[in-house]
């Protein structure tokens, strides 16, 4: 997500003027110091859901206690909670299950509120846009779990090499494309399903960020003209 921020993620959280945010996946917490100080600029709040997050929570509440709010728990149990949030980033567990289902309660909070959020998905592109991966395969029901493996990826190439490669400490499912595997395909699967009005962009670099958006031709325009100054 980083490698979006000045020239993407900032511009959008400005021209939406977001004030309530949600992070989902924090990791070191580099992204979410990003978030932090945009609300403190805008008078806004922060929730940061992850439930192993490694960076320092309590600094982080110290330096930001009126802004940070720190969720430990998995996304699809904490979500249903959450209401009214102006703009979200998924970037916790990469695979479909977890984005559809993160997806889905996106938009049944929208239906309630009357206002669906600005949406930014890392990971819609390679390694995780048409291949799952769990952080956590014990959090997926068994029925949505495809088999997997910590062994690497290659590019262009379906089966997980048995040395090296990219990420091969982590789970990778044994193959990719198909039906309900990888964050692209949540993202396509819910925008076929969806009875809401939104937009759909993407950065292609650095594996990839998804936009969704409120559809509006005016911001669809506004939102392509960032995407390609940014290069990204
Ligand atoms: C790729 S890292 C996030 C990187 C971070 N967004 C950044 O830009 O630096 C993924 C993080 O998601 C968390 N995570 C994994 N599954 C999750 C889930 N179901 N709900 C919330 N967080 C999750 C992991 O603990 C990990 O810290």
């Amino acid at each position: 997500m980083l490698a979006f921020w000045e020239k993407i993620i900032l511009p959008l959280l400005q021209i939406f003027g977001v004030r309530k945010i949600v992070e989902i996946g924090a990791e070191n917490g580099w992204n979410t110091s990003h978030l932090l100080q945009y609300c403190r600029a805008v008078n806004g709040e922060l929730f940061v859901i992850d439930p192993y997050p490694r960076f320092d929570v309590l600094e982080y509440k110290r330096l930001f206690h009126k802004e940070f709010h720190m969720l430990m728990d998995y996304s699809l149990e904490i979500l249903p909670h959450l209401r009214q949030y102006d703009a979200i980033l998924i970037d916790g567990d990469h695979n479909w299950y977890t984005v559809y289902h993160e997806l889905k309660l996106i938009e049944a909070m929208a239906s309630q509120d009357g206002k669906f959020p600005v949406v930014l998905l890392h990971d819609t592109q390679w390694p995780y846009g048409r291949r799952d991966m769990y952080y956590f395969p014990e959090s997926i029901p068994p029925a949505y779990l495809h088999p997997h493996a910590k062994k690497g990826m290659e590019y262009g190439r379906s089966e997980l090499l048995e040395v090296g490669g990219a990420n091969s400490i982590l789970y990778n499912a044994l193959y990719e494309n198909g039906e309900r595997n990888g964050v692209l395909t949540a993202v396509e699967d819910f925008l076929k399903q969806t009875p809401l009005s939104v937009s759909f962009h993407q950065a292609y670099s650095n594996s990839g960020l998804g936009i969704i958006v409120p559809k509006h031709d005016a911001v669809d325009m506004q939102i392509q003209a960032i995407l390609s100054l940014s290069g990204l």
